[in-house]
């Protein structure tokens, strides 16, 4: 045996066997538990990249490249359950946002029509346990920012049948009834203090429903707003620990400790900008935000929640999706029991989201909210106030200049 091989062999033996040891635990614990991931960005990389035309030769998921996710990764890194993201910029408020949204949900309808080997979508807990058996990678939607809405109940509850089921409060932008994480940067005005009166009618009608509350991207108000409200646990889908990077984005201890009291749950974010507030970051600092989260919540209140294809900039060694083992790898390095790894992975999800539903089964018999936002709040003079005036007149008045208003009642005047 030539001398270099028993060099490696030796270094193999007293460092990195532990590693593939590790690694092999990862891969054997994830064959039968794989990872629900709350925030993959792929449906918004096919939009930018193809205007979602998913048949397009380049935009084969099972080659597809440049990007985080494709089929074969997905496959590698034992992941059997993804909330996709059916995100629009803010740039769409007040704009095509609703349009744009539901193209963003049916892409993600289309992936699975079109991988039906690989993709099942699925709306319910017991739909997410069902695919993982059958080795599908269970796929579900979560529509980032209430701006998606147009702050209509109608429109939320129209998402809800078209199968979303979370929606994030705020993307990076008030909506006219919550407040986004910038107003704690002073980017942002407060407007709400949280959450309006209006904004707690959607949150009330997203118990009804049954769809999960985010709180990633939102303010400190509108978390602790939110956390007083809700009849169900909710969710941060990607969010980090604030204690180790002080970023906005990121979830203070107090907070943690009122996620450990409801219930609830933070999906850890891989991003480098979240993990260590710098433009670089490692395997373990991840796992130290997911070992945060559990020292401060309880195992309970761990998950994950890559935020894939939706930032550059991903922590070395966690390059794409198929690396997720690499970071069960780590926190079994660090003691993790199986039974807790099978938690984060995606035990306390399915926990969240059973209970989220037995809220929705408790409030059958309750009637659908429909009290509208008040024309005033709407932030924007492009819409038509049908069922706000006395109904005679679709044209908004409200934010009218004297002339324009003259003008637009002058019709009225002369019949
Ligand atoms: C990426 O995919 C395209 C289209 O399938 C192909 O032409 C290109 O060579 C691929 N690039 C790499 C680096 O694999
Ligand atoms: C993607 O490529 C694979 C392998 O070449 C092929 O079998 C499959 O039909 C393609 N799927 C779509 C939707 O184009
Ligand atoms: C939440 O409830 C607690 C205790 O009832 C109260 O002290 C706190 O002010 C409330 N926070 C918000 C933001 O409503
Ligand atoms: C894990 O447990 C072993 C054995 O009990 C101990 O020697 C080791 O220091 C622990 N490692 C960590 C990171 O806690
Ligand atoms: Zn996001």
């Amino acid at each position: 045996m030539p001398d270099g091989t028993v060099l490696v062999l030796a270094l193999c033996l007293f460092l990195s066997c532990a590693g593939q040891q590790y690694q092999e635990e990862a891969e054997r614990i994830m064959t039968t538990t794989p990872v629900i991931d709350g925030h993959n960005d792929l449906p918004w990389q096919l939009l930018k990249r193809f205007n979602n035309q998913l048949e397009l030769p380049e935009a084969n998921l099972t080659q597809l490249n440049g990007t985080h996710t494709n089929i074969p990764k997905l496959r590698s890194g034992h992941v059997g359950g993804q909330f996709w993201s059916a995100y629009v910029p803010c740039e769409t408020q007040n704009k095509d946002a609703v349009r744009r949204t539901l193209e963003q949900i049916d892409v993600v309808h289309r992936m699975c029509e079109l991988y039906p080997d690989t993709f099942a979508c699925v709306v319910d807990s017991a739909g997410i346990q069902e695919a993982m058996q059958s080795n599908k990678v269970a796929s579900l939607i979560g529509v980032e920012g209430g701006h998606s809405i147009d702050s209509s109940l109608g429109v939320l509850r129209t998402f809800y049948r078209l199968g979303v089921r979370y929606m994030t409060l705020t993307h990076s932008c008030n909506t006219p009834w919550a407040d986004n994480w910038l107003v704690d940067t002073k980017e942002d005005p407060v407007e709400h203090h949280g959450l309006s009166s209006f904004g707690k009618t959607v949150l009330e009608e997203m118990n009804r429903l049954g769809m999960i509350v985010d709180l990633a991207h939102v303010s400190l108000d509108t978390m602790n707003v939110v956390l007083n409200l809700s009849k169900a646990p909710v969710i941060f889908s990607h969010s980090s620990a604030f204690s180790l990077c002080p970023h906005y984005r990121n979830v203070p201890d107090d907070v943690l400790r009122r996620v450990a009291s409801t219930g609830s749950l933070v999906m850890v974010n891989f991003y480098n900008s979240y993990v260590t507030c710098s433009n670089t970051a490692t395997v373990a600092d991840v796992a130290d935000h997911m070992d945060h989260v559990k020292n401060v919540a309880g195992i309970d209140s761990v998950g994950f929640g890559g935020d894939y294809d939706g930032v550059t900039g991903m922590p070395t060694g966690l390059e794409d999706v198929s690396k997720y083992p690499a970071l069960v790898a780590e926190l079994l390095a660090r003691n993790w029991t199986e039974a807790e790894v099978k938690a984060a992975l995606a035990g306390n999800l399915l926990r969240v989201f059973k209970q989220v539903e037995a809220v929705k089964t408790s409030l059958q018999g309750t009637a659908a909210r429909e009290t509208p936002i008040a024309f005033e709040e709407l932030g924007d003079t492009c819409r038509t106030r049908y069922g706000y005036s006395d109904g005679s007149n679709g044209a908004g008045t409200a934010r009218l200049a004297p002339a324009a208003l003259a003008l637009a009642l002058l019709p009225s005047l002369l019949s």
